[in-house]
């Protein structure tokens, strides 16, 4: 059962940090928030004008005290969860990649400190290139790799799911699909496992005059969306912002829901040490195990591709 005091501390108050924690207390889903960033004002600012973010209609909000605060590392001695948006995000025309050396930086001055609190409960990682920065956090931290989570895939999933709605017309709830791989330029659709109210997706779709050019057309447009929206708006936010509230829900209600986040394999797809996008899942106490889906010889080379260069970047950046 999970506790009935949930406590979060989010590192990193900018456009990813602040969806989250809007979305966290729409959701009313911690009794205890707590804001840290460099720029401490913004933290302050924050937490007064979230506080008013709760739905006092919902009933829910009257069972639970609601505190929302702008605090530092020390507040992680006793916390449940600490989310970690913290870092640079893509200028136009850069790469996830191209943010690993800035972005380890700042990772590391971030983790010690939390670690140094007392800090024993579960991390969940964000800034990116996520999954080289979740690695890094597992390392940097010592903690063990199953109270480690990177958002990895997740996004992309469900921008996948929301595209073959779009086209199959459909709801998106009700195509189980996934982006596995790197969360950047590597990631691929998982297409040949792919289902539709248990019909294997292709079939569906190529019965609705669905061809596998567009479905490789989809793929492509989810695997560059966030290029689209960081030239048009300057960076994305509410979509990661709602994946790490929905991996959120399920370790704080013990869900044991299969979700695709970043994860560290033992293994699985023929890898080991790396996180890496795939189904898990998540509960109470974290990551609980990996679901590795049977993919097809074209995908394993996908997969493997994606884990190659992810490691190459790690072992430069960590170096
Ligand atoms: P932002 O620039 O709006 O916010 C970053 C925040 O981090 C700023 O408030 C800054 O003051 C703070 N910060 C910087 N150094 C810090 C430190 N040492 N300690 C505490 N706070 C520090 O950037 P945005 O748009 O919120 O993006 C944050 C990160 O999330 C970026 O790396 C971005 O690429 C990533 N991101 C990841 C996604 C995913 O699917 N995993 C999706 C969207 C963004
Ligand atoms: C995204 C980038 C910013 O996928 O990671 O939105």
């Amino acid at each position: 059962m999970s506790k009935h005091h949930q406590k979060v501390v989010l590192v990193g108050d900018g456009a990813v940090g602040s969806a989250y924690a809007f979305a966290m207390m729409q959701q009313g889903l911690a009794e205890e928030l707590v804001i840290v960033d460099v720029i401490k004002e913004r933290t302050v600012g924050d937490a007064l004008d979230l506080e008013d973010a709760l739905d006092l209609e919902d009933a829910q909000v009257f069972t639970a005290p609601k505190q929302i605060y702008s605090g530092d590392y020390s507040d992680a001695k006793d916390a449940d969860l600490v989310v970690i948006t913290a870092g640079a995000p893509q200028k136009p025309g850069e790469t996830r990649l191209d943010l690993v050396n800035k972005n380890l930086k700042i990772l590391s001055s971030i983790v010690q400190p939390i670690v140094d609190s007392g800090f024993n409960g579960i991390f969940l990682v964000a800034a990116n290139p996520v999954d080289i920065l979740t690695y890094a956090t597992w390392k940097f931290s010592g903690f063990p790799k199953n109270k480690v989570i990177g958002s990895g895939t997740s996004l992309d999933s469900s921008r996948l799911r929301v595209a073959l709605g779009n086209k199959l017309d459909l709801d998106p709830r009700s195509i189980e699909a996934y982006i596995l791989g790197e969360h950047g330029d590597t990631e691929f659709a998982a297409y040949d496992e792919a289902t539709v109210g248990g019909v294997p997706l292709k079939d569906y779709a190529h019965n609705k005059g669905v061809t596998d050019s567009d479905l490789a057309d989809i793929e492509d447009k989810v695997r560059n969306k966030a290029y689209e929206i960081i030239n048009r708006k300057g960076a994305t936010y509410y979509g990661v912002a709602t994946s790490l509230m929905r991996i959120t829900r399920a370790i704080f209600r013990d869900e044991n829901a299969i979700l695709p986040v970043g994860a560290s394999l033992e293994g699985q797809y023929g890898l080991d040490d790396i996180f890496i996008g795939t189904p898990a899942i998540i509960n109470a106490s974290g990551l609980a195990g990996v679901v590795e889906i049977p993919l097809s010889d074209d995908e394993k080379a996908k997969m493997a591709n994606s884990a190659k260069t992810l490691k190459q970047v790690t072992k430069d950046g960590l170096a």
